[in-house]
């Protein structure tokens, strides 16, 4: 048993590096479904199936419970899956509201109701399929009262990022950082709503400016997982094996895994 962390590619590996981090004795079997990355153009019901094919693969390999390090698959599926998928015995936690009880300022599970807070004017970057969700603002109005919300779909990013391109996924992070300003010039903080873009962290900060306070998922996830983990210490298992599992070409997956987590990994055909 180990617990299982999911995205469509390599951007969930993001949120690997942190988790592995914070709790370097669990084991975490990851699983990429990059033979049908991006997610972030498909429409919902696509994702939602792509979505409970690859979880239950991680179900086979003894995972009782994943994390969606996928917010395409957090904002399209997950609240189908959570209500007439999940078995009881199993979890699958998504990457959003972690996200949001720290850009909030709440604790797990603060389900009081919304109140102001500090920051107004809030600048999200996501996928097309996700900022068409709006599950983003769904999740921060029951939270937040008086945040004003701007999302830029950020087209073409993840593709350039699966692909290796980072010269085009730092062109195109560029504009849509200008395409955003031109819809709100003074964000105060901006979230990184895609697991992909912390590997575009410094041309997202050098856009926006050092006065932006840029939130990524990786450690508030990884800080979550922890808590969560503190709470319900059945789901970690007891198994020993860490292993990262892909759809697509494992030679190429792992060369490009290697390249961003500067380590060497091994994907093996899912
Ligand atoms: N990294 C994923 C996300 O957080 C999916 C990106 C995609 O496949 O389009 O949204």
């Amino acid at each position: 048993m180990a617990v299982g962390v999911f995205d469509s590619g390599l951007g969930g590996l993001t949120v690997l590096n942190a988790v592995t981090k914070r709790l370097p004795d669990v084991p975490f079997v990851y699983f990429g479904d990059n033979a049908h990355a991006p997610y972030g153009v498909r429409d919902a019901n696509d994702v939602y199936n792509l979505t409970t094919a690859a979880v239950s693969r991680l179900w086979d390999e003894g995972c009782n419970l994943v994390i969606l390090a996928c917010n395409t698959a957090s904002a399209a599926a997950l609240r189908r899956m959570q209500e007439s998928w999940i078995p009881t015995d199993k979890r699958v936690l998504g990457v959003f509201v972690p996200l949001i009880e720290a850009l909030t300022e709440r604790n797990w599970g603060d389900n009081s109701p919304p109140r102001e807070v500090a920051v107004k004017n809030v600048a999200l970057f996501a996928t097309p399929s996700t900022v068409a969700s709006r599950a983003f603002q769904r999740e921060l109005a029951f939270r937040a009262i008086g945040v004003d919300v701007e999302a830029q779909a950020c087209g073409g990013v993840v593709d350039a990022i699966e692909d290796g391109d980072m010269i085009l996924a730092d062109a195109l992070v560029r504009s849509h950082v200008d395409a955003l300003h031109r819809k709100m010039p003074n964000p105060e903080a901006a979230i990184l709503g895609c697991t992909h873009y912390p590997l575009m962290a410094d041309a997202f900060q050098s856009a926006l400016g050092d006065h932006v306070k840029v939130y990524s998922q990786a450690d508030i996830v990884a800080e979550s997982l922890a808590d969560y983990l503190t709470r319900h210490p059945k789901m970690i298992g007891t198994g020993i094996t860490s292993k990262f599992l892909t759809t697509g070409d494992a030679a190429r997956v792992s060369s490009r895994a290697t390249q961003f987590l500067k380590r060497q990994i091994t994907f093996e055909k899912a």
